[in-house]
């Protein structure tokens, strides 16, 4: 969504097949990740670490996506971003997550449902946050 929201020359990265993109490349890096159990995917904490340095030479956005809200959101976001970069990021935030059972392997299915106590799967993803956050990344 954010790729369409932004326009323009954009090349999408998975780190988890890619952790090692050749950054020399890109003037603006936007960095994505999403909460499970508390705590963002750790190839998205390894790349932040690893690239501290060049990270924060570029034109930078930080984004998580997760089912929590309010400050539990925003705490979580604190967590899984070095505070430099989030200091540096041009936009960042919260822009909501879904629970979608047709994606969840089994033990996810079991935690949502036994710990959770969600049944069913919930969209929440925040648009107006995604559009705001493509509004400020887009190269001026
Ligand atoms: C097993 C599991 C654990 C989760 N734990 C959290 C959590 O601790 N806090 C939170 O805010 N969201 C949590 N979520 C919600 C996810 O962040 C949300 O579903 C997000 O959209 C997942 O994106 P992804 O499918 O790209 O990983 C959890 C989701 C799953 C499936």
């Amino acid at each position: 969504m954010l790729k369409e929201k932004i326009g323009g020359d954009i090349d999408l990265v998975n780190l988890k097949l890619n952790p090692k993109p050749d950054l020399n490349a890109y003037a603006t890096v936007i960095i994505g990740g999403s909460i499970h159990a508390g705590s963002v995917q750790s190839a998205v904490k390894n790349f932040c670490q690893e690239h501290m340095s060049m990270l924060l030479q570029k034109q930078l956005g930080l984004y998580l996506c997760c089912m929590e809200e309010g400050d539990k959101a925003q705490k979580q976001f604190e967590e899984a971003y070095p505070k430099e970069l989030r200091q540096q990021a041009l936009a960042s935030g919260c822009l909501g997550g879904e629970f979608d059972f047709k994606r969840m392997n089994f033990m996810e299915k079991f935690v949502i449902k036994n710990f959770i106590k969600v049944k069913e799967s919930v969209s929440k993803i925040n648009h107006q946050t995604i559009d705001e956050f493509a509004e400020k990344m887009k190269i001026k």
